[in-house]
């Protein structure tokens, strides 16, 4: 494996759950980390604890997103490692009104299309970076009860894959994270189990 150390990582949603345990993992590789998330108060407690960067950051708000970017370019280091990773989860069907459609779908799908607008153009003048996409096993098959949870995780795969096809020749990767049941706060918004058989249900 290469050598981590002093690489720069973000991580969004790195306050809690999936994303505290990558800010975690990443510092304890010797990685520069910058944890961003919507609880400023939390992702700085999570960041102080292991050497990390805290930053504020709400993920559907593109131009503060850039900045970020920006920012980190200009004061930390080049980015080698950017995971989208901050989400929400949405339990109901198809009459779940449209603002809650398009609030899941801001928070699940464009903030990887803003992160990703953001941080490809410096990593493609280097010719390299790695792009880390927290989707879901949601996304592969479906989610019981949680229908556009599903569907933002679906779109998370597409264009997950959409990045792949498009840069992998100019030497930028991805992966596309796609768990099932992780024991973490988001699980409190499903009714049950429904994350979790979303693995063995089409
Ligand atoms: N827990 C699971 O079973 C599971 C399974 C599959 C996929 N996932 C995905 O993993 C990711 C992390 O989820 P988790 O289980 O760790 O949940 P979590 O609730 O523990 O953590 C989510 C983090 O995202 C942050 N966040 C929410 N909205 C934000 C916004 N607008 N801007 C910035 N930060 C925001 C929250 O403050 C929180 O710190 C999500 O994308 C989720 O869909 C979780």
């Amino acid at each position: 494996m290469d050598d981590l150390s002093g690489r720069v990582a973000i991580v969004t949603g790195g306050a809690s759950g999936i994303g505290r345990a990558l800010v975690e993992r990443f510092a304890a590789e010797g990685m520069t980390v910058v944890a961003a998330d919507i609880d400023g108060a939390a992702v700085n407690g999570v960041a102080a604890a292991v050497g990390a960067i805290g930053r504020l950051l709400d993920v559907t708000d593109g131009p503060a997103t850039a900045r970020l970017v920006e920012e980190v370019e200009t004061s930390v280091g080049p980015i080698e490692l950017m995971c989208m990773n901050a989400g929400i989860a949405s339990a109901g069907g198809v009459e779940l009104p449209d603002a809650e459609w398009r609030r899941i779908w801001d928070v699940n799908v464009m903030s990887h299309v803003h992160a990703v607008r953001a941080v490809l153009p410096p990593m493609l003048g280097r010719g390299r970076g790695h792009l880390l996409h927290t989707a879901s096993a949601a996304g592969l098959l479906t989610s019981i009860g949680a229908a556009a949870y599903s569907v933002t995780k679906h779109g998370v795969v597409a264009l997950a894959e959409w990045l792949a096809v498009t840069y992998g020749d100019a030497g930028i990767t991805v992966s596309c994270l796609c768990p099932q049941f992780v024991a973490t706060p988001m699980l409190e918004v499903f009714d049950a189990d429904s994350e979790m058989r979303a693995g063995s249900t089409a």
